[in-house]
């Protein structure tokens, strides 16, 4: 099949990419030729392990142009892929949907298939059918589901381990409202061996915002759970192990810590509270959910201070990515912390893999180190981000304030607090 990926961000690339490695001819469109130079010379624009390998070897599957209807008139799909950012009330800035819509309703006028455009970004219940469907009958002078396809499928990859989430899916969700769109989907799809789920377009839209919102109310939950397990001297991992064990619960994101962090969980998670809000329907767990997480990193300072009066004490920060194998700071935890700690008259020195150079642009007063043994000759070290390499350092001696579970950390300090063990 031959598909255009508009938005060459974090979904764009890696659907794009991996959808070249599946046999297709990949078209992707940005706005930003800097991006698709980056897909030109063989580099993800968006950092994401195995992802570079997959576009190197499938090059002569990919083009790229920053001419919408370039790409819409070589292909018979389309993906929006764009990005919906927070606005300052919660809800969800759809400028970037928008224009897409409009190039593309342009480009349909001149097409003569029946071209299908997907809505791959995540957007609240409603808006490919009230929003997207009607900017492109009004540009193309086309009607939908019988001059062009249109629908939904959102994504539910991690990053870090996207291209494999890609391949090894539990299920891929379709929103469609016409048969032809739906066979297109389902040969899409067919090779990838996973239950396809198949609803309508604003059913789909909302399968993903309530997929996020329960992974992290999961995740909240471990953190109060794991809060109250502190205080009563027992292990929270070892209790949501047992927990889990309960098919009707399942093992996964249960891991108690300093929270939950970035592109997503919070962005998600508020705009559906103002979608509800709107509507005049209270949301008083998703609400909570947003609270507990904003709370754990000051209960990792209160820790701290329980050991080390922090005024002109020289802090280790092991850790500024919202969480291993991604160079991406968004919402990560350790921003409050590093806010807190500067609050407090602290002298910082932070180390993480990857996000040293993004987290520079927002905190330049602080220290950087060249490795994560520098991190060590400070006064008290915290554990922000759960990378591989923090699992072999040498803690003897040390105050460590963890906010990941680092186990041989937990064995080695001299002082050590976990955040809820
Ligand atoms: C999340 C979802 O997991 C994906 O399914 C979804 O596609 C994606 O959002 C999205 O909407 O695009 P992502 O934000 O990349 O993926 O990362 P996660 O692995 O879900 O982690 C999110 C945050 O939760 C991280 O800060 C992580 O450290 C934290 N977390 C995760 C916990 O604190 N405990 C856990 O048990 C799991």
């Amino acid at each position: 099949m031959k598909i255009s990926i508009i938005g060459t961000g974090y979904v764009g690339s890696v659907t794009g990419i991996c959808f070249a490695e599946m046999g297709h001819q990949i078209f992707f469109v940005d706005i930003d030729q800097t991006k698709l130079n980056a897909i030109n010379s063989g580099k993800s624009p968006v950092f994401e392990p195995g992802l570079d390998d997959l576009l190197v070897k499938n090059r002569n599957k990919v083009s790229t142009t920053t001419d919408i209807s370039e790409a819409v008139h070589q292909t018979d799909l389309t993906m929006i892929c764009v990005g919906t950012p927070q606005k300052t009330d919660g809800s969800s800035d759809l400028r970037f949907i928008i224009d897409a819509a409009h190039a593309i309703g342009k480009a349909l006028i001149k097409d003569r298939k029946y071209h299908t455009v997907i809505v791959k970004s995540t957007v609240l219940p409603g808006t490919t059918n009230n929003v997207v469907q009607p900017i492109l009958e009004e540009e193309s002078g086309k009607e939908a589901t019988v001059n062009f396809g249109i629908g939904s499928n959102p994504e539910f990859l991690k990053e870090g381990s996207a291209v494999q989430d890609f391949f090894h899916t539990d299920r891929i969700v379709i929103g469609v409202n016409d048969p032809k769109t739906k066979k297109t989907l389902d040969d899409l799809y067919e090779p990838f061996r996973a239950p396809i789920f198949a609803t309508d377009i604003k059913t789909a839209e909302m399968i993903k915002y309530v997929s996020n919102a329960f992974l992290a109310t999961k995740i909240s939950f471990a953190n109060e759970i794991g809060n109250l397990c502190k205080m009563n001297g027992i292990d929270t991992y070892e209790v949501f192990r047992g927990v889990g064990m309960d098919s009707r619960i399942n093992p996964h994101f249960f891991r108690s810590g300093i929270g939950f962090g970035g592109s997503c969980f919070p962005k998600d998670i508020q705009a559906l509270i103002s979608f509800a809000e709107s509507q005049g329907i209270e949301t008083r767990i998703l609400k909570a959910v947003i609270k507990t997480n904003d709370d754990q990193p000051q209960k990792l300072i209160t820790l701290l201070k329980r050991h080390i009066n922090i005024k002109g004490r020289k802090i280790g920060i092991l850790g500024l990515s919202f969480k291993p194998d991604t160079d991406d700071i968004r919402e990560s935890r350790a921003i409050p912390v590093v806010l807190s700690l500067l609050e407090e008259g602290a002298q910082i020195l932070a180390y993480d893999p990857m996000a040293m150079p993004e987290f520079v642009k927002i905190f330049p007063q602080i220290s950087y180190a060249k490795s994560s043994k520098e991190v060590l000759e400070t006064d008290a070290l915290m554990i922000i981000t759960e990378w591989n390499e923090f699992f072999d350092l040498d803690y003897r001696e040390k105050i460590v304030i963890d906010g990941r579970k680092v186990n041989k950390a937990e064995r080695e300090a001299r002082i050590y607090e976990g955040i809820c063990w």
